[in-house]
């Protein structure tokens, strides 16, 4: 088979390498990819949301069956478009994905069929909203409506904190026009839970779950960045919870979805809060989640194509979804300075990995045959072992072998798993 796998990033190249281990895989194509993933797909330089041109590559070269994991081309309609002439696809239509291209849309849907969530009004008017923060309890919540890099959200610990973010997202644009239109919602608080799931719109298995790290420092300090590590599974969601969430949200969402004549099929990922009143959901994702992707992944135990084959074609209860009962850990190395600014082009050096050892390359390309950084978050080292503290003490190991001028990790991923183990 010819498969496609549209994005560029550690997750792609974890979704790669996943999918490489079916026999029928001939070649895949990642479109873009990047220089770091040359060893294991085709890269073609056709960017992730340029959608004419996917769907021309996927007509001349015979493509079987395509993966569009990153967001803009969901929301974009890259699936639609690939249907249209025949490609099936791991991922949603376009009117699904809108459960992450509008965070609007996800929490008027949560309301409408009582899936548990922060209490939250919707403007689309700066002075309305100016307005409703006088009074609204502080700390609050302002997200611009649709996709913003994962930074759309403002946890404002002040009401001039939430005036200068609706200013800028409303006014200043700081977001385009994902911003015209402002969620402003009751500040939770309880541990973060990651819940990627397989559906095909009717049946939905989860996925192990998983913990990120989104802050750039230690000690969950810094700004919100992309993700610096993950992992897998996250000690806060006990089998109880676990129960819980699938009766409480998980089918609730997707039935919702199929009753809105939206059928949701591919990965949905649950970003939940585990909040004294409960599980609540904090965002819906209509994809993998990056880094979550990259711990989950080591431990599926069955095929990924035959899975996700199954979500398009509607028979996801016929096959087996099975994770090993064991742990992973992804430490993410960055080029120092990252959110903000930092240096690129510097050569990285990668050791022979080991059993259980993987490393996923996001932010590199290659120079003159060299492979140098080319991105804020460059690569993923991931270990998987019988115990959480081995397998962080592997990643580390294991990103301590990698090198490149200008690296940068926290030194704590997994430290909150840990004490939340011990505590239990
Ligand atoms: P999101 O982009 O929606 O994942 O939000 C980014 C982060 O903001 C989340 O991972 C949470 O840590 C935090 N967050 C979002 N919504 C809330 C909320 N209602 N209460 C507290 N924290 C929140
Ligand atoms: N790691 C969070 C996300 O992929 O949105």
């Amino acid at each position: 088979m010819k498969l496609m796998v549209i994005g560029g990033g550690g997750r792609e190249h974890a979704i790669i390498r996943k999918l490489k281990e079916n026999p029928r895989v001939e070649v895949i194509y990642a479109l873009p990819g990047n220089g770091g993933m040359e060893g294991d797909a085709v890269c073609v330089p056709i960017g992730a949301k340029d959608i004419p041109a996917q769907v021309e590559f996927a007509r001349t070269h015979g493509i079987d069956f395509a993966v569009v994991a990153p967001d803009d081309p969901l929301v974009l309609g890259a699936v639609d478009a690939l249907n249209a002439i025949g490609v099936p696809c791991f991922g949603p239509r376009k009117n699904a994905a809108i459960l992450e291209g509008s965070k609007a849309f996800a929490k008027n849907l949560m309301k409408q069929y009582g899936i548990p969530t922060a209490a939250y009004e919707i403007f689309t008017d700066l002075n309305q909203a100016l307005a409703y923060v006088e009074t609204a309890p502080i700390p609050t919540v302002i997200k611009a409506d649709g996709l913003a890099l994962g930074k759309g959200v403002v946890i404002a610990q002040t009401r001039e904190e939430a005036r200068a973010a609706l200013r800028d997202m409303m006014e200043n644009k700081v977001f385009g026009d994902s911003g015209s239109r402002v969620v402003i919602e009751e500040f939770l608080t309880g541990p973060e839970v990651s819940v990627l799931s397989f559906t095909d719109g009717k049946t939905l298995v989860p996925m192990v779950s998983s913990m990120d790290h989104k802050r750039a420092h230690d000690g969950d300090q810094g700004l919100n960045t992309g993700g610096m590590g993950t992992v897998a599974p996250n000690p806060y969601y006990t089998p109880a919870v676990a129960e819980r969430c699938m009766r409480e949200i998980f089918l609730p969402t997707i039935r919702a979805m199929e009753k809105e004549g939206r059928p949701f099929t591919g990965c949905l990922y649950f970003g939940l809060m585990l909040t004294p009143n409960g599980p609540k959901v904090i965002e819906y994702n209509c994809r993998f989640g990056d880094p979550e992707t990259q711990v989950v992944l080591p431990l599926l135990d069955t095929d990924l194509l035959t899975i996700m084959e199954a979500t398009a074609n509607g028979t996801l209860d016929q096959v087996e979804v099975r994770f090993q009962n064991r742990h992973a850990c992804c430490v993410v190395l960055a080029s120092d300075g990252y959110p903000t600014h930092y240096e690129k082009g510097y050569p990285i050096t990668l050791p022979q990995t080991g059993a259980e050892e993987e490393i996923y390359i996001a932010g590199a390309a290659r120079k003159d045959g060299e492979l140098v950084t080319s991105g804020g978050r460059v690569l993923g080292a991931v270990a998987v072992a019988e115990t959480l503290p081995r397998a962080i003490e592997k990643a580390y190991d294991l990103a301590g072998r990698i090198h490149f001028d200008n690296a940068y990790c926290r030194r704590d991923i997994g430290q909150r798993a840990l004490a939340a183990g011990k505590e239990n």
